[in-house]
């Protein structure tokens, strides 16, 4: 079996992705040094997997612990989950952000390099593009100034990537620019373990919907859009993992030197109030909600243009709007328990 280093392996991306791997054959080894996820997620994918799953507990900024990690294990490629990711939270810590961020992919590649390991995933984000000039959006589109110290760190990020590449590194990279995953694995061993309050909206509904918060507030119900709230596309978690699979299989029939980026979204856009009574459909129960201010930084609206990654990952979204939310709501009921 191949093994796959999964860095943030314990995270919420990180941890689907983990069962997807072994769905397709591959050995998922994690890294995470446990600073925004929890190790009960290993029991959760012990129970899905029906064995346990390899993992280190420590920093990707640590070299050495890097190091050893890739001395320890027989690595063809690695898919870069961890980093920090609350745009809220950079902008008030962005130094932390900076240095988490870049610092860990520089580390990465630089023992990637040394160990010899070529295929990477790295975890973008169509925060890239900002508020597009045209909709839906296209990996062509050119990126905007980021609005966060976060954003900023995914576009240096590309940019490091891009650069690897380009000094003639034998490097074989995917980056993947998700939309707003959702959901949760259908089993609900595992999901979106947001610690503290959420700042997606998904943890924020099914929170409230489960009584843990009084309401949720809509920030601004005056946007250029339908029903006036904010549009994203809406991306199940399993499918997004899926997303990742695809990519490291399409890495290994490239040449060296090789870079390529994907929209990974569902194509379609659903507006914030879509979103509210989908949910209230699939609970069964009235959500409490209220429509506050505009928050900023917020952008109207932004879905993707799938084309490229359906055409060369061949890959397409199994599941729609109503099942991720379904799946989400599964995961929040069975944390009550
Ligand atoms: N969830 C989203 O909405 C979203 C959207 C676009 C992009 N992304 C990106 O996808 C990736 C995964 O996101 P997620 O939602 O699963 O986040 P997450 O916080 O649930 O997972 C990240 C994991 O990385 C770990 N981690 C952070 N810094 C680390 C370090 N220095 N060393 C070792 N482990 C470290 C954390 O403990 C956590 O388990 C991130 O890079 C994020 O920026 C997420």
């Amino acid at each position: 079996m191949q093994q796959i280093l999964i860095t943030g392996g314990a995270g919420y991306i990180g941890s689907h992705t983990a069962v997807a791997l072994v769905n397709a054959g591959y050995e998922p080894i994690i890294v995470d040094n446990f600073s925004n996820s929890n190790k009960e997620v290993l029991n959760g994918l012990e129970k899905i997997l029906g064995a346990p799953v390899k993992y280190h507990e420590g920093d990707c900024n640590d070299r050495k612990f890097m190091q050893a990690v890739f001395e320890e294990n027989d690595l063809q490629g690695v898919i870069h989950f961890a980093a920090s990711k609350a745009v809220g939270e950079s902008t008030k810590i962005p130094l932390t952000y900076y240095s988490n961020n870049i610092n860990s992919l520089i580390i990465l590649l630089e023992t990637m390099k040394q160990f010899g390991v070529k295929d990477i995933v790295f975890s973008s984000s169509c925060t890239v593009y900002g508020q597009p000039d045209k909709l839906p959006v296209k990996e062509t589109t050119p990126r905007k100034d980021a609005e966060s110290p976060y954003g900023n760190t995914k576009k240096i990020c590309e940019d490091i990537l891009t650069d690897h590449v380009k000094s003639g590194a034998p490097a074989r990279v995917v980056a993947l620019r998700y939309f707003n995953p959702i959901g949760a694995h259908p089993s609900s061993l595992i999901g979106e373990l947001p610690l503290g309050v959420p700042a997606n909206l998904i943890p924020f509904v099914t929170q409230t919907g489960a009584g843990i918060r009084e309401k949720i507030t809509v920030f601004g119900d005056d946007y250029n859009t339908p029903d006036g709230t904010c549009i994203r596309d809406y991306i199940h978690v399993m499918d997004l993992a899926d997303a990742h699979v695809k990519s490291i299989q399409y890495l290994a029939d490239q040449p060296e030197n090789f870079i390529d980026l994907f929209n990974v979204g569902t194509g379609n856009g659903n507006t914030v109030m879509e979103v509210i009574k989908a949910f209230e459909k699939v609970s069964e129960k009235p959500l409490n909600y209220e429509i506050g201010p505009r928050r900023s930084g917020d952008i109207e609206k932004v879905w993707a243009n799938t084309d490229k990654v359906s055409k060369v990952l061949g890959w397409t979204p199994q599941f729609g709007l109503e099942e991720a939310l379904r799946d989400a709501w599964n995961w929040q009921l069975s944390l009550k328990k």
